[in-house]
């Protein structure tokens, strides 16, 4: 085989790795156990946040197509789901300022409460460019809770 056909061949093959293997994480993305995830959605955010995640206006702030969420952290959101979040935000142009207190049943496994922030993000927003992963658990885990907005 000629030099030149060599380096083509090869950086073909580069190319086709990159494409599966992004095509591939956009599958895992896409792929979470959604059934899963919204049965823990409902169980541990939709007494307030509602199942559609619409929220209730100036009392519980929308998770769905919600800026700060889109804007947001996922560490961050995180530790508030973990440890409980209060002060005053804005959302979608109106004000909250209640108390989130840790309203997530702790014994959680760490993959089960990523799967409830990829739910929010992937289900009611829409983001798959980020997906939630245990390590971003763990991390918030160690960090602890946030003070209140302010
Ligand atoms: C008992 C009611 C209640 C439950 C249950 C609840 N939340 Fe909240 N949540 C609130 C309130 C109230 C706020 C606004 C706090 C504030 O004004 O700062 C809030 C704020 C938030 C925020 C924004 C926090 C921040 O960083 O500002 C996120 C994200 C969130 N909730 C996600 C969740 C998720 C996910 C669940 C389920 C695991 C959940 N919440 C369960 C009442 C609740």
């Amino acid at each position: 085989m000629k030099k030149t056909n060599r380096k083509y061949i090869y950086i073909l093959s580069i190319l086709l790795i990159i494409l599966t293997s992004g095509i591939i994480w956009q599958l895992s993305v896409s792929a979470f156990d959604v059934a899963r995830a919204e049965n823990l959605y409902v169980n541990q955010c939709a007494n307030c946040h509602r199942k559609d995640g619409t929220g209730v206006k100036r009392v519980y702030p929308p998770l769905k197509n919600a800026d700060y969420i889109r804007n947001g952290n996922t560490v961050e959101l995180l530790r508030g789901m973990l440890f409980g979040r209060s002060g005053r935000i804005v959302v979608n142009g109106y004000t909250y300022n209640g108390v989130m207190t840790t309203e997530i049943d702790n014994n959680l496994s760490d993959n089960d409460i990523a799967l409830i922030l990829n739910y929010v993000y992937v289900k009611l927003n829409d983001i798959t460019d980020r997906p939630v992963t245990e390590k971003d658990v763990k991390e918030a885990r160690k960090l602890g809770k946030l003070p209140p907005h302010k």
